[in-house]
């Protein structure tokens, strides 16, 4: 019979041996690991009703980076008890799979943001984001008032669809001709409305924040908050769930 302890000395005592042998002991592993991440189409599960951003939901996005929001709130509730009960059901991969970069986050200033979105009215919001401690006295959130005042920058809306249509985001060529002219259909409320929102299910299309004359940045923070959360039909997927 082979020698156990024999051979294990053998190995011990030969450093090429063993720095080869440990070398294949460890490529099976990662082979196991990464060699499946080939052939499979992708790590994400689809969800019914995921939909890339709007050109004004993904304009305040770009706000919300720029202003550096994530840095006091994460949108990924996590599959915990205490997190399920206060934000509502946990966050699914699918659910941020066209966000570049996504925004989960880990550090939790504020609230998770991740399903916000048709929890308060967007006269809270506006109110909320332009002096936060007038609808929430211990708030130490900064206030943003200037979001109202600043004319939002649209014209190059076209540009960012095309960059995270290379990304696979999967935005059509109407999608990116009609960008800057979806950007007022959805911020004002009027032209056609529509065919927004049979191109971007579930978008909402109204005046967001209360100044009807003109689009700010605060029209495209509130509409991107009031999207959050709303694309996956939690209480359908369950009910189906259950019938099968
Ligand atoms: C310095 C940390 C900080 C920054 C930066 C910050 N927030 Fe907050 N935010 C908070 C805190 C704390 C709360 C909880 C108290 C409150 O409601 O004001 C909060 C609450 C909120 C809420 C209400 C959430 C809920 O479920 O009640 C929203 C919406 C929000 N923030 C949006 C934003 C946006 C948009 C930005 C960037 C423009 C931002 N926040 C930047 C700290 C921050």
């Amino acid at each position: 019979m082979f020698n156990f302890v024999q051979g294990h000395k053998k190995i011990e005592r030969n450093v090429t041996l063993l720095a080869a042998l440990a070398l294949v002991t460890v490529a099976i592993g990662g082979i196991v690991e990464i060699a499946p991440l080939f052939w499979i189409q992708s790590t994400v599960e689809k969800v019914d009703g995921v939909r890339p951003y709007t050109p004004l939901e993904l304009a305040g996005r770009n706000i919300y980076i720029r202003e550096g929001c994530y840095g006091c709130h994460s949108q990924m509730i996590r599959p915990f008890r205490d997190e399920t009960e206060r934000y509502g059901h946990y966050s699914l991969a699918a659910e941020s799979m066209y966000d570049h970069p996504f925004q989960w986050g880990s550090e939790r200033t504020g609230p998770d943001l991740a399903r916000v979105g048709n929890r308060y009215s967007d006269e809270w919001h506006v109110q909320h984001l332009k002096d936060p401690r007038a609808v929430v006295p211990e708030s130490i959130m900064p206030p943003y008032a200037f979001l109202a005042e600043r004319a939002l920058k649209a014209e190059d809306m076209a540009a960012h669809l095309k960059a995270l249509r290379a990304e696979g985001v999967p935005y059509t060529a109407d999608d990116i001709a009609k960008a800057v002219q979806d950007v007022r259909t959805q911020g004002y409320g009027d032209g056609d409305t529509a065919d927004l929102a049979r191109r971007y299910p579930g978008a909402q299309s109204r005046d967001f924040d209360g100044n009807r004359d003109r689009l700010t940045e605060m029209d495209a923070v509130v509409a991107y908050l009031q999207s959050l959360g709303t694309q996956v039909d939690f209480a359908k997927a369950a009910a189906r769930e259950k019938a099968e």
